[in-house]
């Protein structure tokens, strides 16, 4: 095998890329199944106020008395962070690897990993990140008001009100968009590399679903993910 003629640490290194691009498509799905269920949540803001905070409110009672007030928020909550600790770990290092590769003399073109398509993965994945940690601190964490026609504390109070007041503000709708779009982009190809890395890629049919998946799963978040949004902005909700 021409492995042999390789250093040993090549070897390693070879074998443990493969383990994380595992890593990456099985984060990938974890964070796919959690955004399909928090857009099909957030479009509850579409039956109004009262439905949107029940909904808001049943995800943390749901399981009590068995869970305490919260247990399930907290799982879900542990879950991602463990996921998101393994696909930004697994991603830098598969970067960093795909750029020490580049410097080879013999490293073949096909697997430097600097494709348009991988660029936008590495440096759309620091965006989204980026996004989600401006998103926390904006509905989680501190939920600040910047909108001065709705009071600080019902937004506090009312989940719905809180995204109204936020969606009301075209800059805080033009985030959302660029984000979502972002993130479309991100899931269209993460679905189609996920696929590769698993091995349901080898033939034409497979590599058709491959890309018809990612595309169905892009568009599905993006709009979903909006409707609320350009609803609230155009005044549609109330
Ligand atoms: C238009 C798009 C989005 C809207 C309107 C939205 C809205 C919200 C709201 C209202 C909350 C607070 C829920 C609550 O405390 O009951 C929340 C939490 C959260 N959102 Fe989003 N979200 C959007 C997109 C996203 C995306 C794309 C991601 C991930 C990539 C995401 C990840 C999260 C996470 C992790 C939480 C924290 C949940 C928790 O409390 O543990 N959101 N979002």
């Amino acid at each position: 095998m021409a492995t042999t003629t390789l250093p040993a640490k090549k070897k390693g290194v070879a074998s443990s890329s493969i383990g994380l691009k595992f890593l990456m498509a099985g984060t990938g799905v974890i964070f796919i199944l959690y955004v399909l269920l928090h857009m099909y949540g957030n479009l509850k803001a579409l039956a109004g106020q009262e439905a949107f905070d029940e909904y808001a409110h049943h995800l943390r009672t749901f399981g009590e008395p068995m869970l305490p007030y919260g247990g399930l928020l907290w799982t879900v909550r542990i879950v991602l962070i463990l996921a998101i600790i393994g696909h930004v770990y697994a991603g830098m290092k598969l970067w960093s690897r795909a750029g020490s590769a580049r410097q080879q003399k013999y490293a073949v073109k096909k697997n430097t990993g600097s494709s348009l398509a991988s660029r936008t993965m590495r440096w759309g994945g620091l965006a989204l990140l980026a996004f989600v940690i401006f998103h926390l601190v904006q509905f989680t964490v501190v939920k600040p008001n910047f909108n001065s026609e709705a009071s600080a504390e019902a937004v506090k109070e009312s989940p719905y009100v809180m995204i109204s007041a936020a969606f009301d503000l075209w800059w805080v709708l033009l985030i959302y968009v660029i984000a979502m779009v972002a993130l479309g982009m991100h899931l269209y190809h993460g679905v189609w590399s996920a696929s590769q890395t698993m091995g349901l890629t080898s033939t034409t049919v497979s590599r058709q679903r491959a890309k018809a998946l990612g595309a169905i799963v892009g568009v599905v978040i993006v709009v979903g993910f909006l409707i609320p949004p350009f609803a609230i902005f155009f005044n549609l909700l109330d």
